[in-house]
């Protein structure tokens, strides 16, 4: 039968009923990718996959949320949305938006978004708002809004977002015939993290899976408040979309991480980009720098040897945005720049060597 998108496949599990408009794009149903090449650097019984998320409509995880978060938001009969957002929620609400005939306003920090997701959100007819500060700035901004306007908030903190978005977790034990062993994530606001816990504790429930992975989840250091304990004040880091000094979904994240006894720690903008250019350079796998800090913490704690050695194991790494979102960090990250040459075969024979 034809893909209908995640709420049709996943309408058992989700809170939907026969009056809900579902508006959708045809996101979900990603692709769950062995990564042989980054194997190597853990180890011979570990299966790698890259849950590539960036092959949805909008080319992030955020659509799966935002599916949810629109239809039931048309269902009220909604008329505008509002979300601070560090690019890709914004792109996102901008697209489900329009599609279900809502404006759109978005409230992103002045000089921190990827030109792919800003280009996104405008040419989907978003209200761009830019404000001095970073993302939590934002956030609290677009929270004063809601409590003033009748408008609907799509960050996170909407709890169909976090719906739709655990529908990745049913998606990968559909998969592999049950959880991975450890799920490596990045985190930013932590609303995925807390969405694909949710994902795979209802699947056990339900008899779908055996077990729950081992949750792990990474923060960019100049950007990791869980890991260090405290807000942090200035965020920064080359991974914009995690740029993020007070995570809405904190409380949840530790709850991830402890219950399934995993951990939630860092990996600095080298780890990140080291990991980015693995990706896109040994397995042909384009995603934006943020997403690589899933594969950046799996090689920082496959080398501590964390990893068990006695049995197959599965990991699955969550890539939650495609690279043509940030093609400016892509150009800067590489060594070759395009030579330009004569029209002349000779000059390019002199460059290609076979
Ligand atoms: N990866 C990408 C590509 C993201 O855009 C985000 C979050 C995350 C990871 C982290 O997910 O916030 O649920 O922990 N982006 C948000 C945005 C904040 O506004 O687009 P999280």
């Amino acid at each position: 039968m034809a893909y209908k998108g995640l709420i049709e496949r996943y309408r058992q599990y989700l809170p939907v009923t026969e009056k809900t408009p579902v508006v959708s794009l045809l996101e979900g149903d990603t692709p769950l990718i062995r990564l042989k090449r980054v194997e190597e650097f853990i180890g011979e019984n570990v299966r790698v996959y890259g849950k590539y998320e960036g092959l949805n409509p909008t080319g992030s995880f955020k659509d799966r949320g935002m599916t949810m978060a629109i239809s039931k938001a048309a269902e009220k009969g909604v008329k505008a949305t509002i979300c601070a957002s560090t690019g890709n929620t914004s792109a996102s609400a901008a697209a489900y938006s329009v599609r279900a005939g809502m404006k759109s306003y978005v409230i992103i920090p002045d000089g921190h978004i990827a030109m792919g997701k800003l280009s996104q959100a405008l040419i989907h007819g978003a209200k761009v708002i830019a404000v001095e500060g970073n993302f939590d700035t934002a956030l609290e901004m677009v929270k004063l809004i809601c409590e003033n306007y009748p408008v609907e908030l799509v960050n996170s903190l909407n709890p169909f977002r976090i719906e739709g978005q655990k529908t990745g977790s049913f998606e990968i034990v559909d998969f592999l015939g049950d959880a991975p062993d450890f799920h490596c994530i990045p985190v930013g606001n932590a609303g995925n993290i807390t969405a694909y816990w949710k994902g795979y504790n209802e699947y056990k429930k339900s008899g779908k899976s055996s077990k729950n992975p081992v949750m792990m989840g990474f923060q960019a250091a100049g950007s990791a408040p869980i890991v260090l304990g405290a807000p942090v004040k200035n965020p920064e880091t080359v991974a914009t979309a995690i740029r993020i000094g007070n995570p809405a979904s904190w409380k949840q994240a530790e709850e991830a991480r402890d219950s399934s006894g995993g951990v939630i720690d860092m990996v600095t903008d080298e780890e990140i980009i080291g990991a980015y250019r693995i990706l896109a350079g040994c397995e042909g796998v384009f995603v934006e720098p943020a997403s690589a800090a899933s594969v950046a913490g799996l090689i920082k704690y496959a080398k501590k040897g964390y990893f068990p050695k006695d049995r197959e194991i599965n990991i699955v790494c969550v890539l939650t945005g495609h690279g043509l979102k940030d093609p400016d960090r892509a150009i800067k990250s590489v060594e070759f720049a395009p030579v330009t040459v004569k029209p002349d075969i000779k000059e390019i024979e002199k460059l290609i060597k076979i």
